[in-house]
């Protein structure tokens, strides 16, 4: 079932219009870009940076209104729909960017954090916000002992995961991962893209996985789509579509990957091969 419908939409920043006063057209960041996401599914968005993903993020979640076509989540039009339903969706639409520092209070512990979408949304006593956030800490791989730390105190692996723990505590049908994993090391990264596909599958989440690693996105998504110039050049239903495509953005991504093998190394150094 489609989750997420994304029809025709156009934008561009600073003008309410494609052409100013003067008769220029201001330059279009997204031109009718369609494509869907199924429930329980992960969209990966590639491109190149300035390409439009992170606009096309901030216009699924509600944040820049386009300047045409519609996003239907669940059915509703956002912008059109009533206080009730854009609660709800509010609700079941959540976000994780790139900097998990600058994604947090930095004078809120861990707990706080972690609580402030349940104190928005939820009724809870103290005891029953309390055992849901110990819950979601130890879901995402972190401990009771982590509630009264601040942002500090964690490296940004961790506090991606309690960003992660944030996002999940309302149970939402979608989250908007924008670079989530690109400022982590290799092995961090494999880790949360690890737990991103476990909460996937247990709690039925669907992704819109923002990124520009296509060995990241390969791993995590179901479908995927090049955003080349605002453009949705390519979309993929499957991996093996995607793993055989010719589009250049593919090819030159793909060779970039490879360049980094030893192999395809003009200059071998010799603790690589250690
Ligand atoms: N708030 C804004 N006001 C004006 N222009 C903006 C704004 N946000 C983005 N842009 C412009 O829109 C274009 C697309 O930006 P966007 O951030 O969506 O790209 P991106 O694909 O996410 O890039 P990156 O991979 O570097 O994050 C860029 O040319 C950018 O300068
Ligand atoms: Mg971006």
């Amino acid at each position: 079932m489609n989750l997420l419908q994304v029809n025709d939409i156009s934008h561009s920043y600073g003008s309410r219009k494609f052409f100013d006063w003067k008769g220029n057209s201001s330059k279009k960041v997204l031109e009718n870009v369609s494509f869907t996401i199924d429930e329980g599914t992960c969209f990966g968005m590639l491109g190149s940076s300035g390409a439009g993903k992170s606009t096309l993020g901030k216009v699924i979640l509600g944040l820049e209104q386009p300047l045409s076509g519609k996003v239907l989540f669940q059915g509703h039009d956002f912008y059109t729909a009533d206080k009730h339903i854009r609660h709800k969706i509010r609700r079941e639409l959540q976000v994780v960017f790139q900097d998990s520092y600058s994604s947090v209070n930095p004078r809120l512990t861990a707990e706080r954090i972690i609580a402030e979408p349940l104190e928005n949304y939820e009724k809870l006593t103290i005891a029953e916000q309390k055992r849901t956030v110990i819950h979601l800490l130890e879901r995402v791989g972190l401990s009771e002992t982590d509630m009264k730390k601040y942002p500090h105190q964690f490296s940004g692996g961790q506090l991606q995961r309690i960003n992660i723990a944030r996002a999940i505590s309302l149970k939402p049908k979608l989250i908007v991962l924008d670079e989530s994993v690109s400022s982590l090391d290799m092995l961090n990264k494999n880790l949360i893209l690890d737990l991103l596909m476990e909460l996937k599958e247990e709690y039925g989440l669907s992704y819109f996985f923002i990124t520009h690693d296509i060995k990241a996105a390969y791993t995590i998504s179901d479908t995927l789509g090049i955003l080349d110039k605002g453009k949705l050049v390519e979309f993929y239903d499957s991996k093996s579509q995607f793993f055989s495509s010719e589009h250049h953005v593919v090819k030159e991504m793909r060779d970039s990957i490879l360049a980094e093998h030893p192999r395809n190394r003009s200059i071998r150094i010799k603790y690589e091969t250690t």
